[in-house]
């Protein structure tokens, strides 16, 4: 947030700032009296009071039928919403309440009594257990519950309010009040005077004797008894709210900033500096690994000047036991940059991971910029979703490059598979998984329109780019090693100990996931609970510690392959970075076995689903991430003197 500000600061004048704004983000001014309209969303799991488990990962319709809530006289509309804010599960519609700027009103009935039924009380009862919230919108600001942070008492707006609660028999009782406190501020003076909402307070209450009364005005005095609903028979139960306008200074344009509260920043701040140290300490390590083994090489050549260094590419093998005695990367550089197995699967997930790694990287950017403020509901995903659209040309070009420089030749399958495979693989499985929660009745189910929308997008607009891209591509001339390929593959040498494929590759994958596994429990808890994630400035660094690690520690991978002789580090290298993917699953998992406890099987299909989703997607750019910084000090290392490899590893005894 820090650093959000004082980039914002930084980037912006103040005169510039104040027209500055995103569409859909301009302040609204309301006179005294103007009706302000209350949007109602859907309603979402929470953090259940009782064990501090998440319960269920589904979210339900404010209209759903059991919840019996009062639809306005006219049905309830849809209110417009941008695709992302769709993907992300937000269903938003118009409410029956009626607020008017600066007018107190204590006391107004919603609509009649309502009747809940034996099995409507049930579904409502066991969503009350599992802590599920109601999600208002007030001129675009969430209803929201004071929250008190455990260890530094400060006060903050948590988006959100309670359903119901927990009462001290352990019976769930039904919040059927609520005491909405709007903060506005002033702006203008005398006949211009208008007023902004700035913050907006939800105060839930249970009460047994609420009703409306015949001349039309309600009873909401509470006899500090709540509504229990019955899960035998009928429950008669009358919603009731009050709204209170209370003048605030809190100017619209930082309006948010209660809302946005950091979680105990030393933490975030601790782990960072503990993962800065230790890449410092990595990439010490890998150059100076490279450094010394250059000076030490080039003194040798200084020595050996007399002898021909052209002859050094194995071809004359006397010259070579001259120099060298050693095993190693000398004996491997006719293999180097032998072709891997499967060079077109390799090229299309390098092509991908491209693709992904422009997207996180200019979305962050503009995070950190401010423009995805949550103001602006569901801008983050969409924004998202049309960067990786655009990249779908980066995607290609490297695709068919990388592809190209293996030396594949079916160049029509790798133009096909780039923008084929991964796409739809990820959407093929978002499918299926959005089918158990459509079978399960829950909102969050993204709608057929928008599922359509997604595969236009895609077919119009990132098909033809990745094809573009992987066009230009094949144009280009493919990159040559820096060393010559023998004719017949070397022998590799069985493996021992950590260079054997599976420990290897969870040890490479284990430290830039280190960077980022603090990062990722606040991101996994305000995905799951829909909670707004915004610490973007901590996820910056996290996420550019993480790029250097990851590529530091594979650069360390493969040098001591190579150094054992084995000059398959391709597949090695990329399974390695992207076993971080491996990790962030593992840690999910871990995170449903100590924060979420689900009831059915949906639960689980859906959270492990989007789970191993996640992980996939972290597998193939963090995959991708290593492999650009490695052939560059692969390709260094072999630049002159030009036999400065083989000795690389002498010095590792
Ligand atoms: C409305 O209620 C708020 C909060 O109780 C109070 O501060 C404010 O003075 C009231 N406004 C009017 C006009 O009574």
């Amino acid at each position: 947030m820090r650093f959000q500000r004082t980039l914002l600061a930084a980037l912006l004048a103040p005169s510039l700032s104040a027209a500055f704004y995103l569409p859909g983000v301009a302040p609204t001014s309301y006179d005294e009296g103007q009706s302000v309209p209350l949007y109602v969303n859907h309603l979402t799991p929470g953090i259940a009071q009782q064990d501090e488990q998440l319960h269920s990962v589904f979210s339900y319709d404010y209209y759903h039928p059991a919840f019996r809530f009062c639809p306005p006289a006219d049905g309830p509309k849809d209110v417009r919403e941008s695709l992302g804010s769709i993907l992300f599960g937000d269903r938003i519609q118009t409410s029956p309440f009626e607020l008017h700027m600066g007018k107190n009103e204590t006391c107004k009935a919603i609509c009649g009594q309502v009747s809940f039924d034996a099995r409507s009380a049930k579904f409502v009862n066991r969503r009350i257990q599992q802590g599920y919230n109601i999600n208002w919108l007030v001129d675009g600001l969430p209803g929201a519950q004071i929250n008190m942070e455990a260890v530094t008492q400060d006060k903050f707006y948590s988006p959100g309010f309670a359903l119901g609660s927990i009462n001290e028999d352990g019976v769930p009782v039904l919040n059927n009040h609520f005491e909405i406190l709007i903060e506005y501020h002033r702006v203008g003076y005398g006949s211009q005077e208008k007023y902004r909402v700035v913050g907006v307070l939800v105060q839930p209450d249970s009460r047994r004797n609420t009703q409306m009364l015949e001349d039309g005005t309600a009873q909401c005095e509470s006899d500090g008894v709540g509504v229990t609903l019955d899960e035998e028979g009928e429950t008669a139960v009358t919603w009731t709210y009050s709204v209170y306008w209370r003048e605030s200074s809190t100017a619209w344009a930082t309006r948010w900033d209660k809302y946005l509260h950091v979680y105990d920043p030393k933490i975030h701040w601790f782990s960072l500096i503990n993962s800065a140290v230790f890449v410092v300490f990595l990439v010490g390590m890998v150059s100076m690994i490279l450094v010394r083994a250059l000076k030490k090489d080039i003194a040798r050549y200084n020595r050996l000047d007399m002898i021909d260094l052209d002859d050094l590419n194995g071809t004359s093998a006397a010259v070579e036991d001259g120099i060298q005695e050693d095993s190693g990367w000398k004996l491997v550089h006719g293999d180097v940059f032998r072709c891997p197995k499967s060079p077109l699967l390799l090229s299309v997930l390098v092509g991908n991971g491209a693709q992904l790694f422009m997207m996180t990287g200019v979305t962050v950017v503009f995070a950190l910029l401010g423009l995805l403020s949550p103001a602006n509901r569901g801008f983050l995903a969409t924004a998202i979703l049309l960067i990786y659209t655009l990249f779908g040309f980066v995607g290609g070009y490297v695709s068919s490059r990388v592809y190209k420089s293996l030396g594949g030749e079916s160049w029509k399958r790798n133009i096909i598979m780039t923008p084929v495979l991964v796409p739809g693989f990820i959407f093929g499985v978002f499918f299926l998984l959005n089918l158990f929660v459509w079978a399960k009745g829950s909102s969050g189910a993204v709608p057929f329109g928008t599922m359509l929308a997604l595969v236009l997008i895609w077919f119009v607009i990132s098909v033809p780019l990745s094809v573009a891209g992987s066009w230009l591509g094949f144009k280009q001339e493919a990159l040559e090693g820096p060393t010559k390929t023998n004719q017949i593959p070397r022998q590799v040498p069985p493996m021992t100990g950590t260079l054997r494929t599976t420990p290897s590759i969870l040890l490479t994958g284990i430290l830039p996931f280190g960077a980022i596994f603090v990062e990722l429990y606040f991101i996994m808890t305000s995905l799951w609970t829909n909670k707004i994630y915004y610490m973007f400035g901590f996820l910056f660094l996290c996420y550019g510690l993480m790029v250097i690690t990851s590529a530091a520690t594979t650069v360390l991978l493969v040098y001591f392959l190579l150094c054992a002789e084995n000059y398959r580090w391709h597949w090695r290298a990329f399974a390695g970075a992207g076993m971080t993917g491996g990790y962030v699953f593992l840690n999910a998992i871990l995170f449903w076995i100590t924060r979420v406890s689900f009831g059915g099987l949906t639960g689980a299909v859906l959270y492990v689903g989007y789970s191993a989703l996640i992980g996939f997607v972290v597998f193939i750019l963090t995959g991708t991430l290593a492999l650009p910084l490695l052939s560059l000090s692969l390709s260094l290392s072999v630049f002159p003197p030009i036999s400065f490899v083989p000795s690389l590893c002498v010095y590792t005894d």
